[in-house]
């Protein structure tokens, strides 16, 4: 399968530090499933437009059938992610985000500042993670079912 990772962050993506997040998704991937993946590598920073362009290459050009982002689904101003997925998606899946804030939340009180979201595009399904790469491995095992249920229903299966 052809998975695109996606990391938004401003300070990132200008080499302030590097991205550990896109990363940790690969890993925490890799420890949940037995999928062999082609990994396509996005990381730009908090610019809803480039989010944006990034999201429809990675659906329509490249046909991914997962597109993974990681960062600015916060509170703060240059958080945008989830307003980015919502303009491309055709299909919202509000379960994911509920899931990963409701479990998270008795052991980590600030998951619900994360307003991560999910959908589909064309036979896509886009999932937005928090940017913590601690949170990447608290959240993606938690969806992990999910995900795979999706991109079969998305096949025709
Ligand atoms: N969810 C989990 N499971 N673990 C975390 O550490 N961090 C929270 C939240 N969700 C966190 C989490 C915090 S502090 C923020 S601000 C939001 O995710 C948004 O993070 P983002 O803007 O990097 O996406």
């Amino acid at each position: 399968m052809r998975i695109g990772r996606v990391t938004l962050s401003d300070r990132a993506s200008a080499g302030v530090y590097a991205d550990r997040s896109g990363p940790e998704i690969e890993r925490v991937f890799a420890e949940h499933s037995g999928e062999t993946v082609e990994w396509e590598v996005v990381l730009i920073p908090d610019e809803r437009d480039l989010i944006e362009q990034a999201l429809c290459r990675l659906c329509d050009e490249l046909r991914c059938d997962l597109v993974v982002t990681t960062g600015g689904t916060g509170p703060s101003p240059r958080d945008v992610t989830p307003e980015a997925t919502r303009a491309v998606i055709e299909r919202e899946l509000p379960g994911f985000g509920e899931v990963m804030r409701m479990r998270s939340f008795d052991r980590v009180p600030t998951a619900i500042l994360s307003r991560a979201t999910a959908g589909t595009r064309g036979r896509s399904l886009i999932v937005n993670l928090p940017g913590n790469p601690k949170a990447i491995g608290e959240c993606l095992p938690l969806v992990m079912p999910a995900i795979f249920e999706a991109l079969r229903h998305l096949r025709g299966e």
